[in-house]
């Protein structure tokens, strides 16, 4: 079988290229462009979405392949990412390197749509993946296409889930990796996780946009494929999520998808799904994908404010969300096309509102780590701007698994995360929140009476009594 099953598209000049033709920094040589992946069956443009061409894929008869694939026992039908093969066939089924990734659950989040004042909010927790991170249905596209191109070493720079999942793929498909971290600048369950999967760890003295530059230069000297999400192959594994949710939803469409911002990428990703689906004739409309940022690694958010997105302004970053302090994101043009594409916006939160969001998620009995839980923070302006209404279906994307940053969470609760200033942002509202939801661990010492006395008061302050 030929697997010239595609082609890449230069998102900004339009050049088509093999596949393999592309060079080794993933961009086009006449513009510096990213590529998408594109089929056969995609359409050529926005403007003839209606009419793809090619051999078509059949929804009814696709929907029902994926469905009987479920019962499954073969690795390949397991992964929630090459069950949908049929919609990324970028490398052959004997070369695929998989840890049965995807699978996430959607959860509903009854007090998190209490609180915010809507009637319908799901979260897609991408955190249940294999390293704990979205990443994972990325790094198996890519990953399987670096085993078949026959490459031997990989590479990435990463605030922390990227190279937690590329090295877990590389070991799978016994490659080897090299990654590059910030030094001090990620969490220690992201760094330990890289170092646990056996890849080569270097932390370098700059922040992540300075390991991209390091990087960059790397792969055009040594013959290293790049695994960072500048890579479109990348992009082809994150858009799965879209076909589980809607799988979920029982193919029903809904209104809003909410995502965290950081290099851009995922937002992206999951445009390219949601579109494809609508040219394919899976689904009659797209959701509003909308995408957030920290405040203080905001880009997107500052360039659609200060030129309406001509341009991008990167910035200095700095949040504690440090899985998306990212200053100069890569894939900022193809996140506004997703944003334009499908009607959606976006939004930037503070640190002491993705604080509460994360707390809140994690009352939910759910929880994340920070960058996920700025959808949450999100979603609170976009419902008080009334750009989501109280009927409207929103899905959060949670990127990353709570335990990723344990760190954070202890702070928080200790009551040592935030500044004066920090807390001083937050309104009445939020105060009360924040010491409802505050949980310090309680040293006592091993005596019952104590004990129980302490349980007492904790148990009043939260209007509830001990039974007798
Ligand atoms: N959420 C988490 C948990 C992340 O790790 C990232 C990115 C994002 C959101 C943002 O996604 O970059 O596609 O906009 N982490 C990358 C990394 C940069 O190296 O792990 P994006």
């Amino acid at each position: 079988m030929s697997f010239e099953t595609h082609q890449l598209r230069c998102t900004v000049c339009g050049d088509v290229i093999a596949g393999r033709a592309v060079n080794s920094i993933f961009r086009c040589p006449h513009c510096n462009g990213l590529y998408d992946v594109i089929y056969p069956w995609s359409a050529a443009d926005v403007a003839d979405a209606a009419s793809p061409t090619g051999n078509v894929p059949n929804p009814a008869a696709l929907r029902y392949l994926w469905q009987e694939r479920k019962t499954s026992t073969l690795p390949i039908d397991q992964s929630g990412v090459w069950r949908f093969r049929e919609l990324l066939p970028i490398v052959p089924d004997s070369s695929v390197v998989t840890l049965r990734e995807g699978n996430t659950p959607l959860y509903e989040m009854p007090k998190c749509a209490k609180l915010v004042g809507i009637d319908w909010l799901l979260a897609k927790h991408q955190g249940m993946n294999p390293t704990g991170s979205f990443k994972d249905t990325g790094m198996t596209a890519a990953l399987s296409v670096a085993a078949d191109r026959g490459f031997e070493w990989v590479a990435c720079a990463s605030t922390g889930n990227t190279s937690a999942a590329m090295a877990a793929y590389a070991a799978r498909g016994g490659l080897r990796s090299i990654v590059f971290i910030p030094e001090g600048k990620i969490a220690w369950g992201k760094l330990s996780q890289s170092m646990d999967y056996g890849a080569i760890t270097i932390q370098l003295k700059t922040d992540f946009d300075g390991c991209v530059r390091i990087l960059t230069d790397l792969v055009t000297r040594f013959p290293i494929f790049l695994l960072n999400s500048v890579n479109p192959y990348r992009l082809e594994g994150q858009k799965t999520p879209v076909l589980e949710i809607l799988e979920q939803l029982e193919w029903q469409v809904p209104e809003h998808i909410l995502v965290p911002g950081g290099n851009l990428a995922n937002g992206s990703a999951l445009g390219k799904g949601f579109m494809e689906m609508y040219y394919l004739g899976f689904i009659p409309r797209v959701p509003k994908i909308s995408i957030i940022q920290a405040e203080g690694a905001n880009p997107l958010y500052r360039s659609l404010e200060e030129n309406g997105g001509t341009e991008l302004i990167p910035v200095k970053a700095n949040t504690r969300a440090t899985a998306i302090r990212i200053g100069n994101p890569a894939s900022w043009q193809k996140a506004l096309r997703a944003l334009r594409q499908t009607g959606g916006w976006c939004e930037q939160v503070t640190e002491q509102e993705i604080a509460l969001a994360k707390a809140e998620i994690g009352a939910e009995g759910i929880g994340c780590e920070p960058a996920s839980a700025v959808t949450f923070a999100g979603l609170k302006k976009l419902v008080a701007q009334g750009k989501v209404q109280r009927e409207e279906r929103v899905v959060l994307l949670l990127t990353g698994h709570t335990l990723k940053d344990s760190q954070y969470t202890i702070d928080y609760h200790r009551g040592e995360l935030l500044t004066e200033a920090e807390s001083a942002q937050a309104t009445a509202q939020e105060r009360a929140q924040h010491a409802v939801l505050c949980k310090p661990p309680i040293v006592l010492e091993p005596d019952s009476d104590v004990v129980l006395r302490t349980l007492e008061t904790q148990m009043h302050m939260q209007g509830s009594v001990l039974p007798v």
